[in-house]
């Protein structure tokens, strides 16, 4: 495969689409930088915790988004992390999976300033090249010139059942209800948002993965990858 034609690879989805595992397993398969998008609106959501910040007050959890620093590097720690997500010099890579971040990300994530700020940040690292960049606005908005674009799916009820597994294995008390219940309002509220909503780019290659486990998605997505290198 000739892969040194492909710069850029954009995965986008909802929720628990298995976005992240895939562009995890194209990343380390091609050795490409791998970015999740979705750690950079949990990071400032947990910045604005941290200094109690209404969430409703939009120009402080603005500046909170433009003034913040924030590092994603390669993984210092084998903890099953994907990166080491470093906030103003603090290791916040799991305290942004808190459930205090998921019920305040949608709505940080939706302000105009925080996308901007995060967009810039997304593009200055795309320019560096070889970048599986995982999100909900990377193929539409912050890379739309990117070269493969998956867009992943599957119904609420499959990607609920499969958080719900997940927080279950790490020992969390949640039932399966509240689990899908908060994964819909997040959809609607992702997909409906003015800015930057949720939803494929005209040019994305759409995967439902209802019925596909991990490694089935990520050999469709390859053969993709090699279709589109041969062409
Ligand atoms: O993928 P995730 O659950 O970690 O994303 C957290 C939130 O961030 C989610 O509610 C939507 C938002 N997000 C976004 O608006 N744009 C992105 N590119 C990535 C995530």
């Amino acid at each position: 495969m000739k892969k040194n034609l492909i710069s850029t690879i954009a995965v986008d989805g909802p929720a628990a689409s298995g976005k992240s595992t895939l562009g995890e397993h194209l990343a380390k398969t091609f050795n490409y930088t791998y970015l999740d998008t979705g750690v950079m609106y949990r990071a400032v959501t947990l910045a604005a915790l941290n200094q109690s910040i209404d969430f409703d007050d939009e120009d402080r959890v603005s500046e909170i988004a433009e003034s913040m620093e924030l590092d994603v590097r390669r993984p210092s720690i084998n903890d099953g992390r994907s990166n080491d997500i470093i906030l103003d010099g603090q290791d916040v890579t799991w305290a942004i999976r808190s459930a205090e971040v998921e019920r305040n990300v949608s709505k940080v994530s939706a302000y105009q300033r925080v996308r901007t700020a995060m967009t810039e940040q997304q593009r200055r690292i795309a320019k560096r090249g070889r970048i599986v960049m995982v999100g909900r606005d990377i193929g539409t908005v912050v890379l739309p010139e990117a070269e493969i674009k998956l867009y992943l799916e599957a119904s609420v009820e499959e990607r609920a059942h499969r958080r719900y597994l997940e927080l279950i294995n790490r020992g969390k008390a949640v039932t399966f209800e509240e689990i899908l219940s908060d994964m819909v309002r997040r959809d609607q509220f992702d997909s409906t948002r003015a800015i930057a909503p949720l939803r494929p780019a005209e040019d994305a290659i759409i995967i439902n993965s209802d019925h596909m486990n991990a490694d089935q998605v990520y050999e469709y997505s390859c053969k993709i990858i090699s279709a589109h290198c041969s062409n």
